[in-house]
């Protein structure tokens, strides 16, 4: 497989041509900064591509084997944005109503698509109590929300994998979007590398019309870079409009090292990555074996991450994630319960033996039996819009009973809201906001 956005900038830099455009650093701070270029004549353009950036996506869209694949700068942010609003204009060219039937466990650029756009989401809670983080939805939960409706929606919205290693059934739920024909969204920016598993899980070829991944979380790629993936099997609008749904919400500057990265990516996808991603989790499955075996308690199916259920060995998340970090171990995410590691194919063998020996030097303790609270299931008053767009009042956490949430600090990772805008805050909100360390809210 080629690359043709690296060896347009690369020859590029190399001809030393007067750079009389944008950006303004020209290359200054060294050689990968020599290769930031905006979009010079033969560079092609983002999202109104012809050139090497068509060509690129191509790539891409045969690796992934979807219809289209449109590149990101900006994360899966911009795409979850973009994926959102193709919903909203096939439900109205179809007379749907402009609604999403999402799980709970969203991302917060799932909300600000929401406040965008004036799609409206009705929230699908998990069966049984996952927390804040997860929420495990059945098909046949589905298939009984999609019942109780008098309208069809204008689709259905999932996140998976989430922070903790958690997986939904999206062949399961896939299924009942076709039957109830109705498309399946699905934020699989913790997935990129589903597709290079010998058993591929990537949520296009489990039959979700439309994703995105972050190619930067778990394939080697810049910070940043990301992919729209629409299937062969989706309404043909989605294609028609995906770049303008990309354009519409995208910066009119995308980053070249991003693309770059992305573009040399498709070599190493095609290369070696699923090599070495296959060894990486061989040795992973057979770590989270020993780890068990010494008492500690894992969570989630993910083969490409490593998620702790630190209090049954007798440690908060963020405790444990202490111990490591004096070890020189920086996690991806801790919190009072749980603390996730994503080590990454390129890393090897000696990455995990250095985890390994690090969390196996720590000594259980006694379990640690106290529970994180319910995750609540506030009454709504207005629709995410409605209360974003409102101007709001700080206020002390514990002050804002009754009152209408408009926005909270939602700490990255895993910037999954407690409360969504437009919800009232009752008691089961305080216990969580308290349990999690949220201090002040923004209130109507
Ligand atoms: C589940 C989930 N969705 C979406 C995003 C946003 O991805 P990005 O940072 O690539 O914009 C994140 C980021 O952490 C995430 O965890």
């Amino acid at each position: 497989m080629n690359a043709p956005i690296s060896e347009f900038v690369r020859a590029y830099e190399k001809n030393g041509g007067l750079r009389m455009h944008m950006p303004g650093h020209k290359g200054m701070y060294g050689a990968l900064s020599a290769l930031d270029i905006t979009e010079i004549a033969g560079a092609d353009e983002l999202y109104a591509d012809e050139g090497i950036i068509s060509e690129s996506q191509q790539n891409a869209a045969a690796l992934f084997g979807s219809r289209l694949t449109l590149y990101s700068t900006e994360g899966s942010s911009l795409c979850i944005r973009a994926m959102v609003y193709l919903a909203l204009l096939e439900a109205r060219r179809r007379g749907r109503a402009p609604v999403l039937l999402a799980a709970r466990n969203c991302h917060k650029a799932f909300l600000s698509a929401l406040a965008h756009t004036g799609m409206d989401a009705q929230w699908l809670w998990s069966e049984k109590d996952d927390g804040i983080v997860s929420c495990s939805v059945t098909p046949g939960a589905l298939r009984r929300a999609l019942k109780a409706r008098k309208t069809k929606p204008a689709g259905v919205y999932v996140t998976s994998p989430d922070y903790l290693g958690r997986l939904q059934d999206i062949a399961g739920l896939s299924r009942v979007c076709r039957e109830a024909d109705v498309p399946l969204l699905v934020d699989n920016a913790h997935g990129a590398y589903l597709r290079f598993l010998k058993e591929d899980l990537h949520p296009l070829s489990l039959g979700a019309d439309l994703c995105c991944d972050s190619a930067h979380k778990t394939l080697p790629a810049l910070t940043g870079a990301a992919y729209l993936h629409i299937s062969k099997a989706a309404p043909e609008g989605f294609t028609q409009n995906a770049r303008r749904a990309m354009a519409l919400f995208a910066s009119s500057s995308p980053s070249y090292l991003t693309l770059i990265s992305l573009d040399e990516c498709n070599v190493l996808l095609e290369e070696e990555f699923p090599s070495q991603l296959y060894a990486l989790c061989t040795h992973l499955a057979a770590l989270k074996q020993r780890l068990r075996a010494r008492g500690y308690a894992l969570t989630g199916a993910e083969p490409l991450k490593l998620s702790i259920h630190a209090k049954p060995y007798g440690y908060s998340g963020g405790g444990l994630h202490a111990l490591l970090r004096a070890r020189g171990i920086e996690a991806e995410f801790s919190d009072p319960d749980f603390l996730t590691f994503m080590p990454s194919p390129i890393q090897g063998e000696e990455a995990l033996s250095r985890l390994e020996e690090a969390l196996m030097s720590v000594s259980k303790a006694p379990a640690i039996d106290t529970c994180p609270p319910p995750a609540p299931r506030p009454e709504r008053v207005l629709s995410v819009r409605e209360a974003l767009l409102n101007p709001a009042q700080e206020v002390s956490a514990k002050e804002a009973l009754g009152r209408v949430f408009v926005w909270g600090h939602v700490s990255c990772p895993p910037c999954v809201p407690i409360l969504a805008p437009g919800e009232r805050v009752d008691e089961e909100a305080l216990r969580c906001f308290q349990y999690y360390g949220v201090s002040h809210i923004q209130v109507l």
